[in-house]
């Protein structure tokens, strides 16, 4: 049968490891696939480097136009990056019948609706495994093998970058500007870190998680994103003397009144299994309503890993190009005309826990006040920890570990501690999740 003729466009990292697993692995990958899946074409500014990578194997020009304008190439692998170029060069693939497969979540989480709109009436596909948790198949598992289940909630440690922040921040005993450093140092954190110390990469890739579980449009704009730039160590300190872990989430769940969407540094008991995946690795938990918890781990960036994600769709796209449209896989799980617009709930309306630091005058009545707030708020206390006051300084922190409440009523509550005499400068509040 006639091979599958691949246009790369853009060849570092990600786009070499996909060359050389395809050739690498070509004759297992044809048995599943059926046939040949060969690319033949490469454009990347850089052509001198591109031609060294691809050891003159196949074409390399410096356009993209080139590639996407080839009446022979079938699928179109965009790993550019961005919402700039990339998204004209993916929808003008669309619109000459390419099908493709992207590793961009940036691109997706912003412009995915149009995106996958186009593609559903030109009748080609938008593959996307890669641009989320890396290696790991959650796509697939959310899309098909989790099929059968309601989805009731997903939380993923869905960035490499800031979990190996935060391992090293627990480990040593250090703040997070030092670590940030080690990581430039050591090349595990960009030159320009923002998208993955604010938590937007983070976001994005929740944002497209959150569509495919809950069959809702991919809106990124509505997700909240708080990255780790403002945690101290000694948070992360007092919540291991709790028995917890300080990990950056990305959340998605389905509560009677819309969907909850936000990443921002949480709490999680440290027996969960999820707590324990350190360094730069990746996991994702998903809670399906027949299937229970289920958890998925594994590389979520790097050239093979990352590779390996693009591949599977590769081989799913040389499967499927002669169905039917109508009969594939939809795009984001859902039957396009069956996507709800549920909607996505403003943080003040969401319900978890909370962890409290508070800096007090170490006085008689302190405490009783502070508890007085909540009680009246109606937020329960699960645990405390009080530390004795450094000799000479009167003063000391009260950790809470508050049970599940509405956000907006913990910031209310935050807001009369804060105006306490005996309080000393801000609360420092962060979210906990049981995940059970
Ligand atoms: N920068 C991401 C991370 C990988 O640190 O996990 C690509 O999404």
């Amino acid at each position: 049968m006639k091979s599958i003729k691949v246009g790369l466009l853009g060849i570092g990292t990600v786009g070499s490891g996909t060359f050389n697993v395809l050739k690498r692995n070509r004759e297992e990958i044809m048995r599943r696939a059926g046939r040949a899946i060969e690319i033949t074409m490469v454009a990347d500014l850089n052509t001198e480097r591109a031609r060294e990578l691809t050891n003159g194997e196949c074409e390399v020009v410096n356009d993209a136009n080139l590639v996407i304008n080839n009446p022979d190439i079938d699928i179109v692998i965009e790993l550019i990056g961005g919402y700039g170029i990339a998204k004209d060069l993916v929808l003008k693939a669309i619109a000459n019948g390419k099908h493709v497969v992207t590793a961009n979540k940036a691109l997706l989480a912003l412009h995915g609706d149009a995106i996958f709109k186009a593609a559903q009436e030109k009748g080609v596909m938008v593959a996307f495994e890669a641009a989320v948790a890396g290696g790991i198949p959650i796509i697939k598992a959310l899309r098909e093998g989790l099929t059968a289940n309601r989805i009731e909630w997903l939380a993923g440690i869905i960035n490499g970058t800031t979990n190996f922040i935060l391992s090293e921040m627990r480990d040593k005993g250090l703040d997070f500007d030092v670590v940030l450093q080690e990581a430039q140092r050591l090349g595990y954190a960009e030159a320009d870190p923002t998208f993955d110390i604010e938590g937007i990469d983070a976001a994005h890739k929740v944002t497209l998680m959150a569509a495919i579980a809950f069959g809702i449009p991919v809106q990124f704009d509505k997700a909240y994103v708080e990255g780790i730039t403002k945690l101290q160590g000694i948070d992360i300190q007092y919540a291991e003397q709790l028995g917890y872990r300080i990990k950056l989430l990305g959340i998605a769940k389905r509560m009677p009144n819309g969907i909850e969407l936000r990443v921002h540094p949480t709490l999680i008991p440290a027996k969960r299994l999820i707590a324990n995946v350190e360094g730069a690795m990746n996991a994702v938990m998903v809670q399906g309503d027949a299937v229970g918890p289920t958890l998925y781990y594994g590389k979520g960036a790097g050239a093979e890993p990352t590779a390996s994600a693009v591949i599977a769709d590769l081989v799913d796209i040389t499967r499927l190009a002669t169905a039917d449209p109508e009969h594939r896989v939809p795009h984001l799980a859902f039957q396009p005309d069956a996507v709800h617009d549920t909607p996505i709930l403003p943080m003040g309306e969401i319900t978890t826990s909370y962890y409290l630091r508070i800096h007090v005058a170490d006085e008689a009545g302190v405490l009783a006040s502070i508890t007085s707030i909540l009680a009246d708020a109606g937020i329960s206390v699960g645990a405390m920890l009080q530390k004795e006051p450094v000799e000479g300084k009167p003063e000391t922190d009260i950790i809470i570990l508050t049970h599940q409440t509405l956000e907006k009523n913990i910031d209310a509550a935050i807001a009369r501690i804060e105006a306490l005499p005996t309080v000393r400068g801000k609360v420092v509040r962060i979210r906990s999740e049981e995940l059970a």
